[in-house]
């Protein structure tokens, strides 16, 4: 395993980390998660990323039992606060309460007293951005988090916070990046460059879909991500059969180039420096250490222009924000 460093930070990252949505937070049960995250120690994977809402604080738990029993210094905590935490719709978003209340819930869950990297999950555009910066910085102050990142904020959001933030506070951004979404490459990669802040991309392999396991025209592979009834949904949303199609012309690609898919599709995010690390997600540690074995594979220029030839206009050019980014930027 290689690592990079994150942003302006001392912290060094796996190039693979494993991240717990949907995963450790539900669909994968106790046993699983707990193989899983030894998996990815034995692989040297140090970074894991999690947040308070998956599984409305299921996650962290699921981890800070299985963290915890590893020295705290062996590996670099991530965490998020913004989604809704329960039925109460002021139980969420960027207010200096809010902030205050879900760090401390989070570092219980946890069972540590700071994580390395503390992120806005999305930008709370109701929140005075002085008002969110202030409040993200005291727990920085008061040693609860070493570090700040956003997930998914926009340019415009980016620079706003940057403007009133002490300098190397914030070291990394979390976009989905892979290469059915290619947006964050536009604007968000060079603006945090310019700012030593890190990309830690997330779903690079498009939720498993640049495994090369979803057929077109074919029934979706039992106990795969998208055979839950949730999910298929967004599946049918997200990826339609010419994407697949797109996927499949990729597969003579890594077999002639010797490697796997996840090894092409995580090698691929991995060849940007902005990126410090890919965020996989895992159901089976066979998973876990078939994506560590991506890092420090180079992709040569005539393998590169054979994926973008491959993919066509496959990459997903729909709307660039995720799920619950807000546009604008409020001040007080
Ligand atoms: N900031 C945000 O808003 C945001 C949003 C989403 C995710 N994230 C972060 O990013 C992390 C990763 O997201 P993700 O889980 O969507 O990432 P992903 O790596 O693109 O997809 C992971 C899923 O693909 C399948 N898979 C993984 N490796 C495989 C392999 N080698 N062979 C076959 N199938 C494989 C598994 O699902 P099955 O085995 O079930 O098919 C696995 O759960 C999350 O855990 C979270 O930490 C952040």
């Amino acid at each position: 395993m290689r690592y990079r460093t994150l942003g302006s930070s001392d912290l060094e990252v796996s190039e693979i980390s494993l991240g717990s949505w949907l995963t450790y937070s539900g669909g994968v049960e106790a046993d699983r998660t707990r193989a899983c995250t030894e998996a990815a120690f034995d692989a040297g994977i140090n970074f894991f990323d999690t947040a308070n809402v998956y599984g409305r604080g299921a996650a962290e738990s699921a981890w800070g039992e299985i963290l915890s029993a590893h020295p705290r210094d062996s590996y670099v905590l991530a965490t998020k606060v913004w989604g809704r935490m329960s039925d109460d719709p002021a139980d969420q978003g960027l207010s200096p309460a809010q902030i205050a209340k879900q760090i401390d819930a989070s570092l219980t869950r946890l069972r540590t007293d700071h994580v390395d990297l503390y992120q806005a999950h999305r930008f709370d555009a109701s929140v005075p951005i002085e008002d969110t910066v202030e409040a993200l910085q005291k727990v920085v102050e008061q040693g609860k988090a070493r570090y700040l990142g956003f997930s998914e904020w926009t340019p415009e959001q980016i620079r706003a916070a940057l403007d009133i933030s002490s300098p190397g506070l914030f070291v990394s951004s979390q976009p989905q990046y892979s290469m059915l979404w290619q947006a964050p490459e536009a604007e968000v990669f060079e603006l945090c460059a310019a700012n030593g802040i890190s990309q830690i991309v997330w779903s690079p392999l498009a939720q498993g879909v640049l495994t090369g396991k979803y057929k077109p025209g074919e029934p979706v592979p039992e106990g795969s991500r998208f055979a839950s009834a949730d999910m298929a949904v967004s599946q049918d949303l997200v990826y339609s059969d010419a994407t697949l199609e797109a996927v499949q012309r990729l597969v003579p690609i890594a077999e002639e180039a010797g490697m796997s898919m996840p090894t092409l599709a995580l090698a691929w995010v991995l060849r940007r420096t902005e990126v410090a690390s890919a965020i996989t997600g895992a159901s089976r540690p066979e998973q876990v250490h078939a994506n560590a074995a991506a890092s420090g594979v180079e992709l040569s220029a005539d393998l590169l222009a054979a994926v973008d030839r491959a993919l066509g206009d496959a990459p997903v050019t729909g709307p660039t924000l995720a799920p619950g980014a807000q546009t604008g930027v409020k001040h007080r």
